[in-house]
């Protein structure tokens, strides 16, 4: 992990937050390559969870929202988290992560790992941000930065059905910030305190949740392996024990990855939530939140499947997954070669396009060409500077699955030499003939 952390500041794709002023703990800037590959992520979940179904739709709602909201949930009063802190160096830790590291049920057991001191008694944290509206700060005035998306769908669960022509079994979904105020935020972009999440709420008949709880984490499952390319070994779901289940849960499973250094951890909650949510809100707000189901002519709080992914976590699976150190080269005799070997729908750059010389008018112009050309339809890079080996190299780094080279013969035949990534291959390619290759290979 401490290698993926130092790689992915060194090209660009992960940086610290605040850095010049020393940072701030649990919060993360996205660079060049980062946000372009958060960019692919987000428009891969749009494309396969929401544009590809009739029944889903989409919603953008604020990051702060009427503190009523947060009571109506159960956010206000059982967000929580169990506080400890040293009575010595006074060091603050999440207690429930201390007593699971030294398999141990009882805290007063431990001293503090940082200094060995006597630790304070637990108490609960909670993890909401809190901010003022307005001008005075006082009470009337707090408001809190969303800890998940959710919410926001079913306060507007009435306004998409009003307005959208929708029925039972449906689905909103959103993708958008979230803030916790997490107690020990820890593994890089794994555990931050402001993050994004991908999440749907799927609207169903009471009494059809087993079906479309599996048929969710069945889908999810498919999304990371057909679509994005993670290895099944790599994967696994986690049903929660009843016993450990929230009160008006009905089921939940945890899809896990197994991230070097941290092992086998949450990327995405798929949780069977019952009318909970709705209920909720039907009684807090005093608005009818329920549906009618003209065939039936039933009215109902429809049940909500939940499926909620975060996009960093997704985003740090698919670096650990596609990196990759080949200690001698593939050539079996060089230096070291690192290679991110992304699906090309994920890769921050799809292509690059390399003048095989560089003080050659001729080949320049040319090499330019052919970047306006593909840059107007695909994420491409142009790159001049140093050997073609070393730019071969640099793209590979950064998981570039196609670099094209434009040569003498170029000015000749009008064509190029496509180089793939992973096999090395080359391929020679007409000029007007590229958008389609790409367009079949990206
Ligand atoms: N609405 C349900 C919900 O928010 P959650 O399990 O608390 O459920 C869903 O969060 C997902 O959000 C997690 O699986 C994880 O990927 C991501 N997530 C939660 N807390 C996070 C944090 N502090 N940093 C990064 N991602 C986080």
């Amino acid at each position: 992990m401490e290698k993926i952390v130092s790689f992915c500041k060194r090209k660009g794709f992960i940086f610290q937050s605040s850095e010049i002023y020393g940072g701030l703990g649990g919060f993360y800037d996205y660079g060049p390559l980062g946000s372009q590959m958060k960019k692919n992520i987000k428009d891969s979940y749009l494309n396969f969870m929401v544009n590809s179904r009739p029944n889903i739709v989409g919603l953008d709602s604020a990051i702060i929202t009427n503190s009523k909201v947060w009571e109506a949930s159960g956010h206000l009063k059982n967000f929580t988290d169990p506080l400890t802190e040293c009575k010595s160096c006074h060091k603050r830790f999440r207690a429930d992560h201390l007593m699971e590291k030294n398999n141990v049920d009882d805290l007063s057991l431990l001293k503090c790992p940082e200094c060995g001191g006597d630790l304070m008694d637990v108490r609960n944290f909670n993890l909401m941000l809190k901010t003022f509206i307005g001008p005075v700060e006082d009470s009337s005035s707090v408001a809190y930065l969303r800890p998940e998306t959710a919410q926001s769908i079913f306060i507007n669960f009435k306004n998409v059905l009003d307005t959208q022509r929708i029925k039972v079994p449906f689905g909103i979904a959103q993708i958008g910030k979230a803030f916790r105020n997490e107690i020990t935020p820890s593994n890089f972009i794994f555990r931050t305190r402001e993050f994004e999440q991908m999440e749907m709420e799927f609207f169903i008949k009471p009494g059809e949740q087993e079906k479309w709880y599996k048929y969710w984490i069945n889908e999810s499952m498919r999304w990371y392996t057909e679509v994005l390319g993670i290895k099944k070994e790599n994967l696994r779901v986690k049903e929660a024990a009843k016993e450990d289940l929230a009160h008006y849960a009905i089921a939940c499973s945890d899809i896990e990855y197994n991230f070097p250094s941290i092992g086998w951890s949450e990327i995405e909650g798929i949780a069977s939530r019952g009318d909970y949510d709705l209920s909720q809100h039907e009684k807090f707000s005093g608005q009818e939140l329920k549906y009618f189901d003209e065939a039936s002519k039933e009215k109902y709080i429809p049940y909500v499947i939940e499926p909620s992914v975060g996009v960093d976590r997704l985003m740090l699976a698919l670096i650990c997954e596609a990196y990759t150190e080949i200690e001698k080269g593939r050539s079996g005799e060089g230096s070291k070669e690192i290679l991110l070997k992304f699906n090309s729908k994920i890769a921050p750059n799809k292509i690059a396009v390399l003048p095989l010389v560089k003080n050659k008018e001729v080949i320049t112009l040319k090499a330019k060409e052919v970047f306006d050309l593909l840059s107007s339809s695909f994420i491409t890079e142009y790159d001049e500077t140093g050997t073609v080996g070393k730019r071969y190299r640099r793209q590979d780094e950064i998981g570039t699955p196609f670099c094209v080279t434009i040569d003498f013969e170029t000015l000749e035949d009008n064509a190029v030499t496509i180089r793939n990534r992973d096999t090395m291959e080359q391929e020679r390619v007409l000029i007007n003939e590229l958008k389609e290759y790409f367009n079949k290979n990206v």
